[in-house]
This record gives structure tokens, C-alpha cells and sequence, in this order.
């Protein structure tokens, strides 16, 4: 079968990756791709996912029997529609299911009118009612602009200055663009995050392993939010226990709200998870596999992906099996020092020998090739993935296999599986 993947970035190298090994898969395409990916899937750059007309087409013409879908933008803008409507199959949550993502307020407002445990919080339209509701609040305090907005909308404030100055800068000065026209604010919770990746067929929800992300850019968890600086799988802290609970009183329950909405959910639902000292509370949801995640939790399954994916579009999830390695994995993001703010791009890349075998993986997330060459092209710029036995063994391989890939600028977290370790 002939398959497409659409994105650019280490998430879609991981799923490009995990494609091709299944023995029913046929030629791969990416688009736009990355130069990654082009090493395993022949890249469509000249087609912009927004022109549905165009993607329908290109999938016609190459037989494309499954189109998957990667980042967020693509499956808030109604492509999974667009593909479904001219009768190809693709995988991911339709434009109105994917708003479990591109809409906190929506989120919110679905997890209170079912009884799915998360933070208190309020939503705000106009700026003076939110400035009026921080003068008498409780802090820490979380701000959330409403929409999507790569994973940098959300602003904790210690005080009542900081808190003002969030909601100037995300209603009124529009630092995130419309994503901020709407305002969710939300309770401060504490506790380690757990990231849980679900297959779903808009009826069954069948969890993936765990896994853990490092959303801070430095060290022990200073500085800004990203998009993830690494990533570990599983988390240690996701006791059978507490996945239990989640089955029962969060995955299930999120399933059958959506459906009962007119929302049925498919594809890969990101359930982002605080396990407080009051119990496990849902801090978001994704409409799609996280990036990182992805890179460590798909070299751990051991299921063919094409088949799983197949079952979620046709509505058979419940028939098929989804079996893991029982090992671990850590993914170190290499970044542009500078990231998420400014950072320099263009740096040639060297790699050496290594990649590629003994559970030992470069992802490609930020890359262009240039008269040949590789070079930097985003802040994120490779996911170096190992797997091993145990965490200590995987994490020890990863951070060996970073210093066989040399750019100018390189920075990376050097405490990516340290928490988890000592836990
Ligand atoms: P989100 O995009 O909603 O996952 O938020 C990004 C990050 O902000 C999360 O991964 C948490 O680290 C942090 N965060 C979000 N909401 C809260 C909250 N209510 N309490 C504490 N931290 C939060
Ligand atoms: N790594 C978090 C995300 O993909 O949203």
C-alpha cells in the first residue's frame, strides 16, 4: 500500500520510520518531508498541505491508500475531511474533533460537562472581566490563549503583576495571534507529567505506552516552554495503577464525550496528564502524536503501525492487538542554541557512522539540504533516540550518540531521564 505522511518535522520522521517497516507497505511520500525522511520516502515539497484540492489530487494519482496526518495544523483546517470526502483514507480526527486541541476553552467546557478530573478554571472573552476576575485569585496562576499556538501560549504567573501583564500580552498585544482572542484561566497544579498517546476509532481507545517530555529549554526545568527538549519512555511514575484509573475515569469517558457531542474521535488522541497530590488531573489534550513523544514510543512498539492505523479509520480498533517492548527509550533534542527564541540558522551538519542500527536513531527535525548538503533549519534540530533495557542503559546510549552529530550552535538538555531516574 502506498502511503503519504504529512508534516516536516522529527514526529513525521518517527512515523515515516515506523511505516516503511510494515511488510504491507509500499512507497512512501512525504510532504512536504524533511531530508531525513527523503532517505526512506520520496518528498512532495511543491504542495502546501492547506491546498486540500492539490493533496487530494497527488493522492489519486499515486495510489495512495492511507494518508497520515502529523501536526496539528493540517487536521484543524479540516484535511482528514477534505481526504475522506474524496474517498481516501486518512488517518487523524476530523476538523471538528480536532478541536479537542485547537479550542482550551472547548476542552475545558467538555471535561466539566462529563466529569473528567482537571484543573479549575474560568474563560474569558474581554480582557477587563479577566483583569477584573486575577485581582481577587489565588496564585500561582495559569493563563492559556485559547487556539493553537505551538505549544507556547500558556503563561504561569506567581502574581497578580505577572498575571496583568499575561493577559495584555496575550489579548490585547495578540502575542500568539487569534489563538488569543478567547483566554483560559486555570488553576496551578503540581506533580510529574506523564504523556499518554491513544489509538482511537471513534468508539474504542486503546492507550499506547507512556511517555515523558521536558517541555523547559534548560536544565532542571528552567527557562522557557518548547515543543520538547527529549522525551522518555515509559514514564516511571504511570504505575499500572494509576493507568487503571485513567482507563476508567479519563480515556473512556473522553471517548464517549466526544462521540456523544457528534465529535467522534480518531486517530491518535495525546492525553497530557498531572499527577497531583489530589490525583491524576488531564492538563491538556492532543489531537495528535506529540513530538517528541513519537520518537521514543514508536522504536518501542512492537505492533505493525499500518494495521493498528487501518483499524482506527475502518472503526475495528477493538480487533486488533497493540503490543510494546518491554524496554525503555530516551530521545535528546540537539536544538539551535537560542531556542524558542532567536537562534541562527544555516549551520552544515556533520554525522558520524553510528545511526540506524543497534536501537540507536536520528530523527530529522529541523533540516534542509542545500547544494547537497545538510543544514540547520529550525530550533529544533534532530531527535537522537536510543533504546535499551532499562532507562539508565537507554539514556546512557542517547547521550553517547549526541556527540556523533557536530553543527555549529548545537544545545541540548543534559538532564533528559535524570528526575525519572532517581524516582
Ligand atoms: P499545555 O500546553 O496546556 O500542556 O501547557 C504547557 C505546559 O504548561 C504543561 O506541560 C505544564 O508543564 C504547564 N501547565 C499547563 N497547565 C498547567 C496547570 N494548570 N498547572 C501547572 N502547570 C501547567
Ligand atoms: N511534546 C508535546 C507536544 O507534542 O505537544
Amino acid at each position: 500500500m502506498n502511503i503519504l505522511v504529512i508534516g516536516s518535522g522529527g514526529r513525521e520522521h518517527a512515523l515515516a520510520w515506523k511505516l516503511q517497516q510494515s511488510p504491507q507497505a509500499g512507497k512512501l511520500y512525504a510532504l512536504p518531508g524533511n531530508p531525513g525522511m527523503a532517505e526512506i520516502a520520496e518528498c512532495v515539497p511543491d504542495i502546501a498541505a492547506s491546498d486540500h484540492g492539490a493533496v487530494v489530487a497527488f493522492a489519486k494519482e499515486k495510489g495512495v491508500g492511507l494518508v497520515v496526518v502529523g501536526p496539528e495544523a493540517p487536521l484543524a483546517d479540516g484535511l482528514v475531511d477534505a481526504l475522506a470526502d474524496a474517498g481516501i483514507k486518512a488517518f487523524g480526527p476530523s476538523r471538528l474533533a480536532a478541536e479537542i486541541e485547537g479550542s482550551k476553552a472547548f476542552s475545558k467546557d467538555l471535561m466539566k460537562k462529563y466529569n473528567i478530573p482537571t484543573a479549575g478554571y474560568e474563560v474569558f472573552n474581554s480582557a477587563d472581566k479577566a483583569l477584573e476576575y486575577l485581582k481577587t485569585a489565588n496564585y500561582p496562576i495559569v493563563l492559556k490563549a485559547d487556539g493553537l499556538a505551538l505549544g507556547k501560549g500558556v503563561l504561569i504567573c506567581e502574581n497578580k503583576d505577572e498575571a496583568f501583564n499575561g493577559v495584555k500580552t496575550i489579548m490585547e498585544d495578540k502575542k500568539f495571534g487569534s489563538a488569543g482572542n478567547t483566554l483560559v484561566i486555570e488553576e496551578f497544579m503540581t506533580g510529574p507529567e506523564v504523556s499518554v498517546l491513544c489509538f482511537c476509532d471513534g468508539e474504542t481507545i486503546k492507550p499506547m505506552t507512556s511517555a515523558m517530555d521536558h517541555k523547559r529549554a534548560k536544565d532542571g526545568d528552567k527557562g522557557l516552554n518548547t515543543g520538547g527538549m527529549g522525551n522518555i519512555s515509559p514514564s516511571p511514575f504511570y504505575t499500572k495503577e494509576i493507568e487503571d484509573f485513567c482507563m476508567e475515569n479519563i480515556y473512556k469517558p473522553t471517548m464517549a464525550a466526544m462521540k456523544n457531542e457528534g465529535r467522534p474521535f480518531k486517530g491518535v488522541l495525546f492525553v497530557g496528564l498531572m499527577l497531583t497530590p489530589d490525583g491524576v488531573k488531564v492538563l491538556e489534550y492532543n489531537a495528535r502524536f506529540g513530538d517528541p513523544e513519537a520518537q521514543v514510543v514508536l522504536p518501542r512498539m512492537k505492533s505493525d503501525i499500518l494495521d493498528i492505523m487501518e483499524a482506527c479509520v475502518e472503526g475495528r480498533l477493538n480487533e486488533v492487538e497493540l503490543e510494546f517492548e518491554d524496554n525503555a527509550a530516551v530521545c535528546v533534542v540537539l536544538a539551535s542554541d537560542g531556542y524558542p527564541l532567536d537562534y541562527d540558522k544555516g549551520k552544515e551538519v556533520t554525522v558520524k557512522e553510528g545511526f540506524g542500527k543497534n536501537g540507536l536513531y536520528l530523527y530529522h527535525a529541523g533540516t534542509k539540504l542545500v547544494d547537497g548538503k545538510v543544514v540547520t533549519a529550525g530550533g529544533r534540530v534532530f531527535g537522537v533516540t536510543a533504546t535499551g533495557k532499562n532507562l539508565k542503559e537507554a539514556r546512557e546510549k542517547a547521550y553517547k550518540a549526541t556527540e556523533l552529530v557536530e553543527f555549529e550552535n548545537k544545545y541540548m538538555r543534559t538532564d533528559i531521564g535524570k528526575k525519572a531516574l532517581e524516582a
